[in-house]
């Protein structure tokens, strides 16, 4: 066993498909697939597959292979492959987006999944119904020519701090609050690393990787004991920041054993890469991510847009989230160049199931700006300053509607 993965591709159908040839199929498919233990969804839409197989690592690979060999559709291309805690679907099924009444109501498992109850109401709200919203809204489609188709307890460390090299400053946290401004709730609080004296951001030893990899090591679980100790509801945001792939285990177990100290469970907690301070081996690294991300954990990474914070490390680190460079946001409601530089961004992410957070808002007409583009996570001092060793009591919700 290699672990609970799904892959998600699209491809373009070769060849007229009738409801009659897709119902083959997905029989075929049902039967098959429930023996290897893989459920999924199959979507066709005007010419277009999108196909989610989730299962075993070893045999959705090996599935997809086969699948991938099969003449009836071409242009295959594997959007994503990667472990997830949970299965989203507990049976096959296949959308399909043209089918009669009683189509619907003749063919077991052949559904009309967006127009139709249930199905994708129900799913997770994940990477999976990302993708799948995307597909449904014209994304992924096939552009190969294609015949037409009919149919805490204390802020100060826990844990003896054995052996930092050198002395460094007390550090403590601040929360500040990222609002989901759809659902107007904060979905997280993320927790800053302060000098504790100066209360300003910490620049502990950046040159020392040892010792900032101890900091490191230590500074999660600070900041979940605090969280705790405050009654933390949200989900928590960690900044992560590994100078050395030799600590990238180390690093993250600290925080998995703080995780499981304080009872926050994986799927509450968002790392958030630092790029700047990554690494000799992105992709090893890489691969240590995935292995928490198979527990629920998030990973984002942060001030994405800035510096050596480019588009290549998507394709590395298979985020669930972006979050916006300062320097992208501010005033770009008057800035045409971080517009077209952002709306870009917000299309990969669309395309890929990454969700945006837009950090650093002083603005309302910020928000207004990211708002007409669909964009609905947010941080920032207009709707809460960071309080340190505090949660914000008070939370700004800009006004409704702002098209
Ligand atoms: C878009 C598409 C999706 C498919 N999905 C599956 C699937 O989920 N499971 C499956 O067994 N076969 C699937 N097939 C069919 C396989 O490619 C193959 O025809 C089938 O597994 C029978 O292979 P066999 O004749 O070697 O046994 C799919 C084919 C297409 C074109």
């Amino acid at each position: 066993m290699s672990g609970l993965v799904h892959l998600i591709y699209s491809s373009a159908a070769t060849r007229e498909m009738s409801s009659k040839d897709l119902v083959a199929l997905l029989a075929l498919a049902r039967e098959k697939n429930a023996s290897l233990d893989i459920t999924g969804m199959l979507l066709f839409v005007e010419g277009s597959f999108l196909q989610v197989l989730e299962g075993d690592g070893d045999a959705v690979d090996a599935l997809f292979e086969h699948i991938a060999r099969d003449d009836r559709h071409t242009s295959v291309v594997t959007i994503i492959r990667e472990p997830i805690p949970r299965r989203d679907f507990s049976d096959w099924s296949m959308g399909y987006a043209q089918v009669s009444a009683e189509e619907l109501a003749s063919i077991d498992g052949l559904n009309d999944f967006f127009q139709g109850q249930g199905c994708f109401d129900d799913l997770n709200p994940g990477r999976t119904k990302k993708l799948l919203k995307a597909f449904n809204s014209g994304r992924w489609r096939s552009r190969v020519a294609t015949q037409p188709i009919d149919d805490q307890p204390s802020v100060s460390s826990p844990q003896p701090t054995n052996s930092l090299p050198t002395e460094r400053p007390p550090v403590s946290y601040a929360f500040q609050p990222i609002i989901d401004l759809d659902d107007e709730r904060v979905t997280s609080h993320e927790a800053i690393e302060l000098d504790k004296t100066t209360k300003l951001p910490t620049t502990v030893q950046r040159d020392d990787p040892a010792a900032r990899t101890q900091l490191q090591m230590e500074s999660h679980t600070m900041a979940m004991g605090l969280a705790a100790r405050l009654g933390l509801s949200t989900g928590l945001t960690l900044n992560y920041a590994v100078y050395r792939c030799d600590d990238a285990e180390r690093t993250m177990q600290a925080t998995v054993d703080a995780a499981e100290r304080y009872g926050f469970r994986p799927d509450r907690l968002t790392l958030e890469l630092d790029h700047d301070q990554l690494l000799d081996d992105p992709q090893w690294f890489a691969s240590v991510l995935q292995q928490q991300r198979a527990f629920g954990m998030r990973i984002s990474i942060d001030n994405f847009g800035a510096g050596r914070s480019g588009h290549y490390l998507i394709d590395t680190y298979k985020p669930d989230g972006v979050a916006l460079n300062e320097g992208l946001v501010r005033h770009i409601e008057t800035n045409g160049a971080r517009q077209a530089i952002v709306r870009g961004i917000l299309q990969t992410a669309e395309d890929l199931g990454i969700d945006v957070v837009a950090k650093q808002i002083r603005d309302q007409a910020e928000v207004d700006w990211f708002r007409s583009e669909g964009v609905h996570l947010f941080q920032g001092a207009l709707f809460a300053e960071p309080q340190f060793e505090q949660l914000a009591s008070e939370v700004f919700i800009p006004a409704r509607e702002l098209t």
